[in-house]
């Protein structure tokens, strides 16, 4: 079983990898996934990167930054044509990633991620009230809170940094005749929206990297007097408070998730009036 158990890494192909963006090309080379035998990760990618050069073609072409990173696992991995080993080393960095490799199958989260499987969307609701409201889903991923937004709120605005999801929640758009959805690329802390656009600006799994950038960001794009919303769905783990939150003024709400674990969800309230 993967850490998250989000992938079967054996029904993922090494080729999985040409749909990553720039910015996971990046943060996967320089962090080799959750794993924390970061050895066994360097041998693994070098390996099927050996093995995969169109895969590595891509990858040094879309993130060049990361480059030097890639020859070096290539250049120390140990030489092998055995096709097990190579698959063996394939499916290792595949589950190292494995947040990454399932958004080749943006279809499969609903059924496989716990945040979404085991969510109830009444917890959204419960956290501010969309109606009529111009809302923002900042890394929307497959849609789970920008398609529950849109039951009440005017418009909803989904931006989302990968292209695979991004099609997804368009195709789903189009197939469910939705009409108060638009999905757009963006990633934080740099989004495409001007300042103080939306009544509600909320995200999942999504802040976090870099605090204090990403949370001015979601507040430079709220209207005053509107909320920021952080609501990460049910886990079949306990989440733990968040003190970055609550340590900024955060309010933090608590409940008992689906599958029995603690949940926290945390909102807050935007005044930009200057006193
Ligand atoms: C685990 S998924 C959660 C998706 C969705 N928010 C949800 O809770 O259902 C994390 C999402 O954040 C996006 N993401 C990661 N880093 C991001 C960043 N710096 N800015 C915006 N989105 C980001 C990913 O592309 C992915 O869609």
């Amino acid at each position: 079983m993967s850490f998250l158990n989000w992938i079967i890494p054996e029904n993922y192909s090494f080729n999985s990898f040409l749909l990553l963006e720039r910015f996971q090309i990046a943060l996967m080379m320089k962090s080799g996934g959750w794993r924390n035998d970061n050895t066994e990760w360097k041998r693994s990618m070098g390996i099927a990167l050996a093995a995969n050069p169109a895969v590595r073609w891509y990858l040094e072409k879309r993130c060049p930054e990361a480059v030097s990173i890639i020859s070096e696992l290539v250049n120390n991995a140990p030489p092998t044509t055995d096709t097990g080993q190579v698959r063996a080393a394939e499916l290792y960095t595949l589950e190292s990633v494995e947040d990454f490799t399932i958004y080749a199958t943006p279809e499969r989260m609903g059924d496989r991620c716990d945040f979404i499987r085991g969510w109830d969307k009444r917890h959204l609701f419960e956290l501010a009230d969309l109606r009529g409201k111009i809302v923002l889903d900042v890394g929307a991923g497959s849609g789970r809170l920008t398609f529950a937004a849109a039951e009440k709120a005017a418009w909803v605005y989904a931006s989302e940094p990968v292209g695979t999801l991004r099609e997804y929640m368009r195709d789903k758009i189009k197939a469910d005749g939705i009409k108060n959805v638009r999905v757009l690329d963006g990633l934080l802390p740099d989004l495409p929206f001007p300042d103080n656009t939306f009544d509600i600006v909320m995200s999942g799994h999504v802040v976090g990297d870099n605090w204090e950038p990403e949370l001015a960001e979601l507040t430079r794009v709220c209207k005053s007097g509107g909320w920021l919303l952080d609501c990460p769905g049910d886990s079949e783990r306990n989440m733990k408070p968040s003190p970055e939150l609550t340590n900024r003024g955060w309010e933090e709400i608590y409940y008992v998730g689906s599958f029995g674990k603690d949940v926290y969800n945390h909102r807050k309230h935007i005044s930009k009036v200057s006193m």
